[in-house]
């Protein structure tokens, strides 16, 4: 496994592998990032990892410093599941100019976690789009516990006729449910405790959807009141259309709910699709 740091020599290591596949991350890789890698390896000669945290995708309140960077371990894990590149550049590579041409997505963007988080997916999408041109796969992964991330890229990938298949990967979780993530670290004993709450309401409200409910506005109610009932601060539980994220009609078969809440200080997100039967 080869562990590069420069655009140029990625570009030139590279130019020896047409075959293809990539997994953006930000590090501090836990067992849902190894998981897109099992679904990247058999799909080409050389799956490449890319290791960068994103300054572009913070808010100015956001925990950027404190992200947890862990390149050895990381390095250790990816190489054990068999990566060939591993592609850890430092902010000068990525940026060495302020970044003043952007992607700027669709109004996707300013929904969800978009409401939360202005000007997120727009700082996702420009260094996804970076990454792609420096990488150039033929196929990328993305996990679906983000799962409006996962829409934007698709979306952006499409829209600007990129040769590249976006490729979902389910969400890993714990054995109590909670959904891995580089942020359950910051997460006190009992507010451990506390999260796997988080897919337990996502899961009653999709039980409700699929014995038949349709008012969607008091499955969402519901569930946030269950979250508020033990001590989370819910940004939003939302039904939506799995297509296009936006409200479902009394005919949309293809659903999921969508969640972000906070416990103690640290925001968690979660989702689970639903397919109603005909
Ligand atoms: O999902 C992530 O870890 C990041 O948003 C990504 C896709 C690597 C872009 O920085």
């Amino acid at each position: 496994m080869d562990i590069i740091h420069s655009a140029a020599a990625l570009r030139e290591r590279l130019q020896r592998e047409p075959d293809n596949v990539f997994v953006p991350t930000m590090g501090n890789l836990h067992e849902g990032h190894i998981e897109l890698m099992r679904v990247a390896k058999p799909r080409a000669a050389c799956t490449v990892v890319s290791i960068f945290v994103n300054r572009l995708q913070f808010g100015p309140k956001e925990d950027f410093e404190r992200y947890p960077r862990t390149l050895e371990a990381d390095a250790a894990s990816l190489e054990k599941v068999g990566v060939n590149v591993v592609f850890a550049p430092d902010e000068r590579e990525i940026y060495p100019e302020a970044q003043t041409f952007v992607v700027e997505p669709s109004d996707l963007q300013h929904i969800l976690e978009g409401a939360h988080r202005p000007g997120h997916f727009r700082g996702v999408a420009t260094v996804v789009l970076k990454l792609f041109n420096l990488v150039m796969p033929h196929s990328a992964i993305f996990g679906k516990k983000d799962y409006q991330q996962y829409i934007v890229l698709r979306d952006m990938v499409r829209q600007f006729a990129l040769p590249i298949e976006i490729i979902p990967a389910e969400t890993v979780r714990a054995e109590d449910g909670l959904a891995l993530s580089s942020r359950n670290a910051y997460l006190s004993e009992p507010a451990r405790r506390e999260a796997p709450r988080l897919y337990q309401v996502l899961r009653k409200a999709r039980a409700a959807l699929d014995g038949g409910a349709r008012d969607f506005q008091r499955i969402e109610l519901e569930a946030m009141s269950a979250l508020a009932g033990h001590g989370w601060k819910p940004d939003y539980v939302a039904v939506r259309r799995q297509a296009d994220l936006q409200p479902p009609g009394a005919d949309d078969r293809a659903l999921v709910v969508l969640a972000a809440a906070r416990i103690d200080s640290t925001r968690l997100i979660d989702n689970v699709e639903v397919n109603l039967g005909r």
